[in-house]
């Protein structure tokens, strides 16, 4: 077959297969092709790696809570804890001299209320850390997680009404979370409820608030998935009945998910997150191909636990799987990947 003249395929899988026959077309062939050539010298390999992970890729989640000097180790999550808001500033500190550059702050309030108060309250356990945080390491970028299911008694993202949540009087209380972060000194918002109209009611609220140039990290393209279960567990957000399947995105959909990134980016999204990473990096990769603005991707806590749990049975090389997920979260096209290895991800890269 004769690819000569033809244009350029654009599905990624045509694409390999199209480049696959010209270079088969061109008569190179073994013996003269020999791709272990490249593959024999170590410094060679680095100079010709296709993907780099660098630590400035990553951002570190924290979970916040009231009380005092509180530590409390995060069971299926090893090595993650819940502090309170009066020993947080220590941990960012390890974080900013680790070179990690941001954080994404998570709030378990003291008093949790059907309409999740404590998420907008100017005196939460978010809005406290955030003052501590920036007051302590202020080059350290503080992202927050806005979302009302740690906050409600329900344990639902929004409000309800005979079991239902509503959308668009929910989308008025994540503005006023969105607004009180960034009032206490948040570098970003980010969005994780799958309203639908959360992005423009957050971009509309900080713009009326003279935050015009705050930006967006939308969690865009969010799964129902059940990879969120450890996080649950530290977050205590487990929907008190029911699930999370009325806003957010079926696993089995594709489409859909530049549909939802589409839609975020054109209410004023700046990044565009995917969430988990794992099991939907073609995910990933589809929706950085589709948009020409920064991919994040949510290495969730599912996907650590399981890492560790392979780990400490001694199946599997806890560092090498380590860094073997977050080059492969990299290379399907993420550009930041928020992760509860980057500590020790950043020991190793230096
Ligand atoms: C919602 C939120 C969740 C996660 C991040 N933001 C939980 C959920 O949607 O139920 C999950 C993160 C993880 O599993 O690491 N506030």
């Amino acid at each position: 077959m004769d690819n000569a003249g033809k244009s350029q395929p654009e599905n990624p899988i045509s694409v390999l297969v199209f480049s696959v026959s010209v270079c088969l077309k061109s008569t190179i062939m073994f013996p003269t092709v020999r791709p272990r050539r490249l593959r024999y010298n170590p410094v060679l390999r680095d100079m010709v790696r296709e993907t780099s992970l660098s630590v400035t890729n990553l951002i570190y989640p924290l979970f916040v809570t009231f009380g005092h000097n509180v530590k409390r180790p995060i069971q299926s999550m090893p090595g993650c804890v819940t502090e309170s808001v009066d020993v947080i500033a220590q941990s960012a500190k390890e974080i900013h001299t680790l070179g990690i550059p941001a954080v994404i702050l998570f709030g378990i309030p003291e008093h949790k209320d059907e309409k999740g108060a404590g998420a907008y309250d100017p005196d939460g356990v978010i809005q406290r850390a955030v003052k501590e945080i920036k007051h302590a390491v202020p080059e350290l970028f503080v992202i927050t997680d806005v979302c009302l299911c740690e906050y409600t008694s329900h344990g639902h993202c929004g409000i309800l009404e005979n079991g239902q949540i509503l959308n668009d009087p929910t989308l008025e209380l994540l503005a006023k979370t969105a607004v009180s972060h960034v009032r206490a000194g948040a570098d970003m918002p980010a969005p994780s409820d799958m309203m639908d109209g959360r992005v423009l009611s957050i971009r509309t609220a900080l713009d009326t608030e003279g935050f015009a140039s705050i930006p967006i990290m939308s969690y865009a393209v969010k799964y129902s998935s059940a990879f969120y279960g450890p996080f649950r567990e530290a977050a205590e957000s487990t929907p008190a009945f029911g699930d999370r399947k009325s806003h957010q995105m079926d696993p089995a959909n594709r489409r859909e998910a530049i549909k939802e990134a589409a839609i975020d980016l054109e209410e004023g999204a700046d990044i565009l997150m995917v969430k988990p990473a794992l099991s939907y990096l073609d995910i990933i990769s589809d929706v950085k191909r589709a948009f020409n603005v920064p991919v994040a991707a949510y290495n969730v806590s599912g996907e650590y636990a399981m890492v560790h749990a392979g780990a400490r049975l001694g199946w599997i090389d806890y560092e090498k799987v380590m860094m073997e997920v977050l080059l492969s979260i990299k290379r399907a096209g993420a550009d930041l990947i928020l992760t509860y290895f980057a500590k020790d991800a950043a020991k190793l890269l230096g």
